[in-house]
């Protein structure tokens, strides 16, 4: 790229945090997962600088690596570019902010060096790069906050990942509300590796917990092409349990899970979760929302409302 070039191109991109509505875990087994992106979203920034920089708070080594990542694999190993990350999706409790990182800077880097922007190619470098932080992830975190929207994802095998988009209109969605039971002791790698352990001593026990998943998963998709509130909380529910079962889910997710249905509404997991203390997220709902409030506030937990099935990775500038 010419001198002039440089000193004039500033490139923003953006892409979306995710949540898993049914399905994490399985996933990883070849079974399907609901997942949507979010209203929250991180942006990157890319300069030309005279020598790499990385402005960020958190995880700067994953920055980093995914910017160097993406320029190798674009061919520019030795492109010089200062990168700046601004993001409102909390790093490490199962909101994708990992991924919506891959997925921005992929999509940056493609328009920074005025590369064609085939879609599956953008998203599998994301891919590449997200298997840095998590070593075998299924693609659904990268592949929805890069497509955007609500996905039905399914891994068959590492060559062959299908996904369709599935629409819905948002407006006549629950509106769920997320408490933060509070970030993971353990990393996302860590707990699909203590699955995975569950599944090699007690393959067949832990196999029927997978197809059990699958069928709820399918059971959350009819719920939500029918907008059966009833029906998609005692999904959730359910999924849930099988969640807890797995033994994802800490002693301290599972009590606010369990007072929230005593409430009368209904949350689970949405994401790794974590086993020894927070569990990272708890998609919640409750007719009554104030409820799901007081519930957080009473514990001095963060909660916040969530929009489901936002914009995909975006060029915001360039
Ligand atoms: O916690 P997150 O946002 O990294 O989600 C992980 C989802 C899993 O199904 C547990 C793993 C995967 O690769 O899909």
């Amino acid at each position: 790229m010419s001198w002039i070039a440089k000193e004039i191109k500033t490139v923003i991109a953006s892409a979306p945090g995710k949540i898993i509505l049914s399905g994490e875990h399985a996933v990883v087994y070849e079974k399907p997962a609901i997942l949507a992106a979010l209203n929250r979203r991180l942006s990157v920034s890319l300069n030309p600088a005279s020598a790499t920089e990385v402005v960020i708070s958190e995880n700067p080594e994953l920055a980093k690596f995914a910017l160097n990542f993406g320029l190798k694999a674009l061919g520019e190993p030795q492109e010089k570019l200062k990168l700046e990350i601004f993001s409102t999706i909390s790093v490490g409790c199962g909101m994708g902010s990992s991924a919506a990182l891959a997925a921005a800077i992929t999509a940056a880097l493609f328009k920074y060096l005025n590369r064609p922007f085939g879609k599956k190619k953008v998203n599998e470098i994301a891919h590449e790069i997200e298997r840095k932080q998590h070593g075998n992830p299924s693609g659904g975190d990268n592949t929805v906050s890069f497509y955007g929207g609500f996905l039905w994802y399914r891994k068959e095998t590492e060559f062959l990942k299908i996904f369709k988009t599935l629409r819905f209109r948002s407006a006549k969605l629950p509106r769920f509300v997320l408490i933060n039971t509070g970030r993971p002791l353990e990393t996302t790698g860590e707990m699909v590796a203590d699955v995975r352990k569950l599944y090699d001593q007690n393959k067949s026990q832990t196999e029927k917990i997978l197809e059990r998943t699958e069928k709820v998963t399918k059971k959350v998709l009819l719920a939500l092409m029918a907008f059966n509130q009833k029906q998609l909380i005692e999904a959730i529910k359910e999924n849930e349990k099988l969640l807890e079962e797995l033994g994802v889910v800490s002693p301290l997710a599972e009590e606010i899970v369990k007072e929230i249905e005593k409430a009368g509404g209904a949350a689970k997991i949405s994401g790794a979760g974590g086993k020894r203390k927070g569990s990272g997220i708890l998609l919640s709902f409750h007719r009554e929302k104030e409820i799901l409030w007081e519930i957080a506030k009473k514990r001095n937990l963060d909660a916040f409302e969530v929009k489901l099935g936002k914009e995909g990775v975006k060029i915001e500038r360039s």
